[in-house]
């Protein structure tokens, strides 16, 4: 397939690196623009392009920058690119950390990538955010494997998320459906899957025990959770 990967940072480069070695063309881009990623060529082997170049060289196209960075990108980045073309959304919201406070993901108004996806003004398939990017480049495994890492899929388009859902099988990890983009608070920061690499059985039973509507209480559970993470994380760069 022809993927177009728009953020080459950890996600994006490890994407590329997987992707091309599995026989894919990818293109890949970033905000200073493609002179800048000859490093990033060098190691994954994705051809360097502008952000617009990624977002039209596309069987599928990926969209993995900082979410605070998602308003930044061109409003008709997508305007000819075909409606059955799936676009990957790997956000996760950083209030701490990166991103600072936004409202509807605080009142829990709209889940992440319902934000994503207004501000992209194109649906968007989530996936790949809950697993670190080093794992997603070195932990997949072939299918049937004992202890295959699984990763939840959420979007509101059938056909874009079975075509997603098989490019994750293809890179070695188990793909478990999550339902529609406003379900899909149960693979954001905080939640029982997040950073957790689990088999699909144990994914599955997560979620069946979620449900699908996410209470107050829930809400606020997952937002405190993430918090405590990411004082940690900041913890750690202390010197
Ligand atoms: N790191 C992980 O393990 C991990 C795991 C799962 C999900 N995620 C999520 O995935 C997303 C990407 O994370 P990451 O860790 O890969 O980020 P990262 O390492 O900080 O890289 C960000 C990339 O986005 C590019 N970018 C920023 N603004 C852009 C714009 N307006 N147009 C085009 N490119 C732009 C940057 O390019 P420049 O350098 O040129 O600005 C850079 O290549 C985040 O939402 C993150 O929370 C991360």
């Amino acid at each position: 397939m022809n993927i177009g990967i728009i953020g080459a940072g950890h996600i994006g480069s490890a994407l590329a690196t997987r992707l091309v070695s599995l026989g894919h063309s990818v293109h890949i881009a970033n905000s200073r623009g493609p002179d800048t990623l000859t490093e990033v060529a060098k190691k994954t082997g994705a051809t360097p392009v502008t952000a617009r170049e990624a977002a039209r060289h596309g069987d599928i196209i990926v969209v993995t920058i900082p979410l605070i960075h998602i308003p930044d990108l061109p409003k008709d980045l997508f305007a000819d690119v075909a409606d059955d073309v799936p676009v990957i959304d790997t956000s996760n919201y950083y209030p701490l950390l990166r991103d600072g406070h936004i409202l509807e993901l605080e009142t829990g108004e709209l889940t992440e990538s319902e934000w994503v996806q207004q501000h992209l003004g194109r649906p968007v398939v989530k996936v790949f955010n809950n697993i670190y990017f080093d794992h997603l480049e070195n932990k997949g495994l072939p299918a049937g494997t004992p202890g295959r890492i699984s990763l939840p899929v959420a979007g509101d388009h059938e056909a874009a998320k079975q075509k997603v859902m098989a490019l994750v099988q293809e890179l070695g990890f188990d793909a478990v459906d999550d339902g529609n983009l406003h379900a899909s608070w149960r693979q954001q920061p905080g939640t029982p899957c997040y950073g957790a690499d689990l088999p699909a059985d144990k994914l599955r039973e997560h979620f069946a025990n979620l449900g699908t509507e996410r209470t107050a209480a829930q809400h606020a559970e997952y937002l405190a959770n993430h918090a405590k993470q990411e004082r940690a994380m900041a913890a750690q760069d202390k010197p």
